[in-house]
């Protein structure tokens, strides 16, 4: 000891004294304000989850989406999405109407579909604006479920998977897992979306309404979005094409040479069912082996290295306000084309813009990409833009006349 003592020195020992104070600060902090915020809720036992308002849900699952794990949530969305393109009855209708399968509009698709689901994530229930959202996207979905194109088990799978992604993401490759309490608001904030949507749960366990509480209507889901994946998620086309048209979205700022590595990548990132669902072969098994380091690494780094993201860096990817003059709204974040992003000097000049630009990709360069911004009711396939803003409204209106702020399992 004395000897490892003289070796060391003074200094060292005080580096490493800094070292290892800095890492039990870094964990501490990161738990403290867990349970620090679990403390300020009612929600302390199962009995209480019962009562859980959707409000507070909401606030539950904003607060972990955008404090705590702001880009595995955003990544477990994105593919959230993508696994619905395994189902064959939704690939092909997304083909059909070639919002998705063609380069040309498969961009604004995408941009638009994330913007009506942050639209609704990032406000409360009671908001004009999260209403405002899904009251657009009801209108987006109705035209095809009235021609029975769309069905409840569509819908419902594609929320469930909102619902479990996010809790497998966190779960599998973050530096902590959602507690009971977070799953709970999770399946709360979710079922409250179902109802505003119209879907029928009477194919779950405890359907349509006899759910004890969001904790419940979670493991439901996950049982039978099981069941419906070994069911309908088969190899198709369809799957195959949406499938490479949103890789090719999901690896816009990866430079050329590149990126049959990042479709490995992808393809890695998929479960055995869905892979052979979207007709792709096995990546070499480096690829999984690249992930789980990857991750690995990463998660003691948050863990043990970096201070827990404060408040002022949380990560909101909406303007606050609509612009005075014109109404509408912009967006700070894009990921193929640079949808909505108004041109501002420093989203023109952003490291991510000067890549952008360098790799002949696209960037807000104030002329494409409407810089204007968007207004919620215009969101959606182009030639709908101008359509259903009444239908929009009325829907909208009934929907915060019904109180989605409240408890959904009060019966
Ligand atoms: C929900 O679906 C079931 C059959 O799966 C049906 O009996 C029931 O009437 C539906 N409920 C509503 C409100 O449409």
């Amino acid at each position: 000891m004395v000897q490892v003592q003289q070796s060391l020195g003074p200094r060292t020992t005080t580096i490493l004294g800094v070292f290892v104070g800095y890492i039990a600060l870094c964990r501490g902090l990161r738990y403290l304000r867990r349970d620090r915020n679990h403390a300020q809720l009612p929600y302390k036992t199962r009995e209480d989850f019962k009562k859980m308002t959707a409000e507070d849900a909401w606030e539950i699952v904003r607060s972990f989406q955008s404090l705590e794990f702001p880009w595995m949530t955003g990544k477990a969305l994105a593919f959230a999405l993508f696994k619905t393109y395994g189902i064959p009855s939704i690939s092909k209708l997304l083909c059909a109407t070639q919002q998705l399968g063609h380069v040309e509009y498969a961009g604004r698709r995408f941009a638009d579909t994330s913007l009506l689901i942050i639209e609704f994530l990032g406000h409360s229930p009671s908001s004009e604006r999260a209403n405002s959202a899904i009251a657009r996207m009801n209108y987006l979905h109705s035209r095809y479920q009235k021609a029975g194109k769309i069905s409840n088990d569509d819908l419902l799978f594609t929320l469930s998977l909102f619902v479990l992604e996010i809790e497998r993401w966190v779960r599998t490759y973050e530096w902590r897992s959602l507690t009971p309490m977070e799953i709970c608001a999770l399946g709360t904030h979710w079922k409250v979306i179902g109802d505003a949507m119209g879907i029928n749960y009477s194919e779950l366990r405890h359907g349509p309404s006899n759910f004890k509480d969001g904790l419940e209507f979670f493991e439901d889901i996950k049982e039978w979005a099981d069941e419906y994946e070994r069911r309908f998620m088969v190899p198709n086309a369809y799957n195959h094409q949406l499938a490479e048209e949103t890789t090719r979205i999901l690896l816009a700022n990866i430079p050329g040479p590149f990126k049959p590595f990042g479709k490995n990548m992808v393809a890695a990132l998929m479960d055995e069912r869905l892979r052979r669902a979207m007709l792709y072969d096995d990546p070499p098994t480096i690829y999984f082996k690249t992930i789980k380091f990857t991750f690995a690494v990463r998660k003691l780094f948050l863990q043990y290295l970096i201070l827990p993201r404060p408040y002022a860096l949380r990560y909101d990817p909406l303007s606050e306000h609509p612009d005075p003059k014109t109404g509408r709204y912009h967006t700070n974040e894009y990921d193929s084309e640079p949808w909505y992003v108004k041109p501002t000097f420093f989203t023109r000049n952003s490291p991510l813009s000067w890549f952008r630009w360098a790799l002949g990709g696209p960037y807000p360069d104030g002329k494409h990409y409407k810089p204007e911004g968007y207004k919620i009711f215009e969101l959606g396939p182009k030639k709908l833009e101008t359509q259903g803003e009444e239908e929009c409204k009325a829907t909208r209106d009934r929907l915060i006349a019904g109180n989605r702020g409240g408890c959904p399992f009060a019966f």
